[in-house]
């Protein structure tokens, strides 16, 4: 008994690696309603189904955690939200910018949703409804990825759709809403044109390139996870572009996926992108991109994103490059490149883990370091970023079993932290 105890201790002792730290989690998402009779009436409405609330997408800005909850399902209380960054373990959540700008109209909410089996798929049988951006070009729709970028402006990629599992509606156009922090007021809101957007596009993350020293000069880059491409928002003229390459499209031996028990199969394409340093004054720099049902890692200059004559030919095909391959069970949703460190931090879905490589090395499994894997706080590691005092924030949600089977009554819902140039200790990547 002391011996393995010891043996134990050792092991740990030698590994000294630091592992993420809970810092906040939730049975259920909490709002912070205008009354109480204001959440009972939504709840009386069908406007606020409880259980229907998962978070996705995480965001870090001075004192402020963004978090999103898109309209997976009927009964969203709002989509957009944050909540200011204290030792509360389990924070209410602020509609962003507004309750009104968060607020659909008011529908019949009161079915049952038991079984999604059509999965994500339903999407493209949407209902069109009235276009709500021609009324109010304030409102938020259903958002699952967001950035807050080096000029205080929270770029928001809004699909404007509802109610995806359920009863799809099309409420908005695919879009982007841009605000600026400091004030809480839209900048900018661009709707991608009608012939970028294909019968499967799922634009479901948002990657902002631009320099503190030159804001008004900005892009965006928009995966399309459904139809494999890369729509470019250029910000100081106004328009966009579809890029398409072969390396966005998915791996077929790779959509096999099993979280938390259970098994479903994906097509997901280019999905998690991150950008490396600017090299040089006009901010060239590496973007790196992986498709979710994939275990590759690939990566092409921006200054090809940047350009659409060049980016929209053919000629561009060999300006992209693979890196690597992860090895097995290492697809990834998102990821994050850290300048601290030179380490790009990613997550591990069909691991329960977050994983992170340094880019000085080789793309090879061995150069793969493990963060951290845990079967019960990080089952589907959904979104990461690294703030700007190089802390590593990770939220996890079990988002595979909200949508095909049930969450149990407990802790779903979960943001880690951790130090980057801790957490790195003892792997490969330091
Ligand atoms: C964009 O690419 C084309 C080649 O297709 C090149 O002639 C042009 O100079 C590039 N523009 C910029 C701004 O780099």
């Amino acid at each position: 008994m002391k011996l393995i105890l010891i043996t134990i201790l050792a092991a740990v002792i030698s590994s000294n690696a630091k592992k993420l730290e809970e810092k906040y989690s939730w049975k259920e998402l909490e709002y912070a309603w205008p009354s109480e009779e204001a959440k009972q009436e939504a709840i009386k409405s069908g406007r606020y189904i409880e259980s229907h609330n998962l978070p996705l997408g995480l965001e870090v800005w001075k004192d402020k955690m963004f978090i999103t909850v898109p309209r997976w399902k009927a009964g969203v209380a709002s989509s957009l939200n944050y909540f200011v960054m204290s030792n509360d373990k389990s924070p209410v959540l602020h509609p962003y910018p507004s309750w009104e700008a968060n607020e659909l109209p008011e529908e019949n909410h009161n079915k049952e949703h038991e079984n999604y089996g059509g999965g994500r798929t339903d999407a493209k049988a949407a209902e069109k409804g009235e276009n709500l951006l021609e009324k109010d070009s304030g409102k938020i729709i259903s958002t699952f990825r967001i950035r807050a970028d080096e000029c205080d402006r929270l770029w928001v990629m809004d699909s404007g759709l509802a109610d995806i599992l359920g009863s799809p509606k099309q409420w908005a156009p695919n879009n982007i809403a841009i605000y600026d922090l400091n004030t809480d007021k839209l900048i900018k809101r661009f709707i991608i044109p009608e012939d970028q957007v294909k019968e499967d596009s799922f634009f479901a993350n948002i990657i902002v390139d631009t320099q503190a020293s030159d804001c008004s000069n900005a892009f965006a880059y928009l995966p399309d996870l459904g139809s494999y491409a890369v729509v470019v928002y250029d910000f100081k003229n106004d328009k966009s572009y579809r890029v398409k390459h072969n390396f966005f499209h998915f791996d077929p031996l790779q959509g096999d996926l099993t979280v938390g028990g259970v098994n479903f199969q994906w097509t997901d394409g280019v999905f998690g992108m991150a950008l490396g340093k600017p090299i040089n004054e006009h901010g060239d720099r590496t973007v790196y991109f992986h498709a979710l049902a994939s275990t590759k890692e690939f990566s092409v200059s921006n200054t090809v994103l940047k350009n659409e004559t060049f980016a929209t030919s053919s000629d561009a095909y060999h300006a992209y490059s693979l890196l690597g391959d992860r090895g097995s069970k290492s697809q990834s949703t998102a990821e994050f490149y850290d300048d601290k460190t030179d380490v790009i931090f990613y997550t591990q879905i069909n691991r329960d883990a977050i994983g992170c490589w340094n880019i000085k090395k080789p793309y090879t499994p061995e150069n793969q370091g493990l963060v951290d894997s845990d079967s019960h706080t990080l089952v589907f590691p959904n979104d990461l970023k690294v703030d700007n005092e190089g802390n590593l924030f990770v939220l996890s949600d079990r988002m595979p079993l909200f949508i095909y089977s049930s969450l149990q009554p407990e802790y779903n819902y979960r943001i880690l932290t951790g130090k980057t140039s801790e957490i790195v200790t003892g792997t490969p990547c330091e």
